[in-house]
């Protein structure tokens, strides 16, 4: 832990360096371009917001993004494309969702409101992230004592929730080892959904939540109505390392347009 500890802070000290350039770089095209800047990209909209934003601000909020938005959605990806090769009747009818849903012309772009409309691809998302969440603990910090079911615990304790064994307890989840979206499908079903912390709770809760939905089910839509998907080897358990996050250590798939 440590050591990626170290890495991590190593390679941080690179990349934001380089972000702090690219920020400078752009500030000074701006000021120096003539014409109205209409650019609707982040760091532009940061460089001529009304209220000034440091560029260490800029930096940091980039950084927060980059870090928090890309390796969670790419292995949660990972996974749903793993379960999906495990359950071909989950596939068939998630395909089947995408064709009434998005059209017959598979060239058409998507749009949110499709995206919003995707529920059976929407609960393959929280049923592939419960059993395989990519940030498996999350962390808590207390500002004072506390005592919990008879412990004491002083400030400043560091807390791990387990959360892949609270997605995987019978106590909230009826056969928990077992892939089954359907159980998504029944929203009443309170106790399972405050169950869930893929993208953990309260005040810290991921801000990038809904985007991560979007983004993972539209790349989702994409690859599925256009093409039939298989594992190359349905027997081997998920290859991944636990760093932090959980990463997929490849995943081979036979790819072929559909008909
Ligand atoms: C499947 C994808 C994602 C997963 C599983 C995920 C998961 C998480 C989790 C567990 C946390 C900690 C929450 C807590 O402590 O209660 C978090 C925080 C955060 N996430 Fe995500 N996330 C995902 C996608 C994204 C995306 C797409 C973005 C932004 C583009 C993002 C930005 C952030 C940021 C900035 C924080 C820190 C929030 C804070 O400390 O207040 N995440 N995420």
């Amino acid at each position: 832990m440590r050591e990626t500890r170290n890495r991590l802070l190593s390679n941080k000290t690179g990349a934001s360096t380089n972000l702090l350039k690219i920020i400078e770089e752009r500030r000074t095209q701006i000021e120096k371009s003539n014409e109205k800047i209409d650019s609707n990209d982040l760091l532009t909209k940061f460089l001529t917001a009304n209220e000034k934003i440091s560029d260490d601000d800029i930096r940091a909020t980039i950084m927060d993004l980059l870090l928090g938005g890309t390796l969670t959605t790419v292995n949660t990806l990972s996974a749903i494309v793993y379960y999906l090769g495990h359950n071909p009747k989950v596939q068939k009818r998630m395909v089947q969702e995408l064709d009434d849903v998005l059209g017959s012309d598979r060239d058409s772009s998507i749009t949110i409101d499709q995206v919003t409309r995707l529920e059976y691809t929407d609960a393959i998302f929280k049923e592939a992230s419960r059993l395989f969440p990519t940030i498996p603990v999350n962390v808590r910090t207390n500002a004072e004592p506390n005592e919990i079911a008879g412990y004491k615990f002083p400030a400043k304790t560091q807390f791990l929730i387990d959360v892949e064994r609270i997605h995987r307890s019978p106590d909230y989840w009826t056969d928990p080892d077992t892939f089954n979206p359907d159980r998504w499908l029944n929203k009443s079903d309170t106790k399972m959904y405050s169950s869930y912390y893929q993208f953990g709770g309260g005040a810290r809760e991921c801000p990038g939540k809904k985007m991560a939905l979007a983004e993972v089910k539209t790349l989702i839509a994409l690859l599925y109505r256009n093409y039939d998907i298989e594992l190359v080897d349905k027997v081997s358990p998920f290859n991944y390392k636990y760093d932090l996050i959980k990463m997929v250590q490849g995943l081979e798939i036979k790819i072929k347009p559909r008909n």
